[in-house]
């Protein structure tokens, strides 16, 4: 017969018994587990509003000679790693919006010949005169950027959404 090693005296461990998990454990577990994930979603929702705060600083994007009529030029807004796009009108009107997708954050382009802002990844469409979307996955609208026009200076305000 082997001898016991000395550890199992201080570990005693029944093989039979190992993998047996008790209901209160589980309980214990699953209360836990639940606990940890409403606080993760608590935590999640204050950096969304904190992120969704609107932007008020004021920043120059380019001038005015830069977009044609009917065109789009690309900016960033309120940081650098914030990509947005300005569009041009047929009648001058200036609209700008982030450049992310609502959907999975894809780059959205302007289709001049469409006339719409088209995301490439998954098809997905959205109005240039709202950002609503059209077409495609995405349901939310893009966060729109406020534009000022200073003579031919053009400059951000804020961000909305
Ligand atoms: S990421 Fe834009 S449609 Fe999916």
């Amino acid at each position: 017969m082997r001898p016991e090693p000395r550890w199992s005296e201080d570990f005693p461990v029944e093989w039979e018994r190992d993998h047996y998990i008790t209901r209160r454990e589980l309980a214990k577990f699953l209360v836990l587990g639940s606990m940890l994930l409403a606080g993760a979603n608590v935590l999640i929702r204050i950096l969304g509003f904190r992120r969704a705060k609107p932007d008020a600083s004021r920043r120059r994007i380019g001038s005015l000679s830069q977009v044609p009529l009917g065109g789009s030029m690309l900016f960033r807004y309120p940081t650098e790693g914030d990509p947005c796009i300005l569009l041009r009108g047929e009648d001058g009107s200036l609209k700008a919006y982030s450049q992310v997708c609502t959907h999975l954050s894809c780059s959205v382009i302007y289709k001049r010949e469409a006339g719409k802002l088209f995301c490439p990844c998954h098809c997905g469409y959205f109005s240039p005169a709202d950002g609503r979307p059209t077409a495609g996955p995405p349901t939310r609208p893009l966060p729109r950027i406020r534009i000022e026009r200073d003579g031919e200076d053009l400059y951000a305000t804020g961000r909305e959404g």
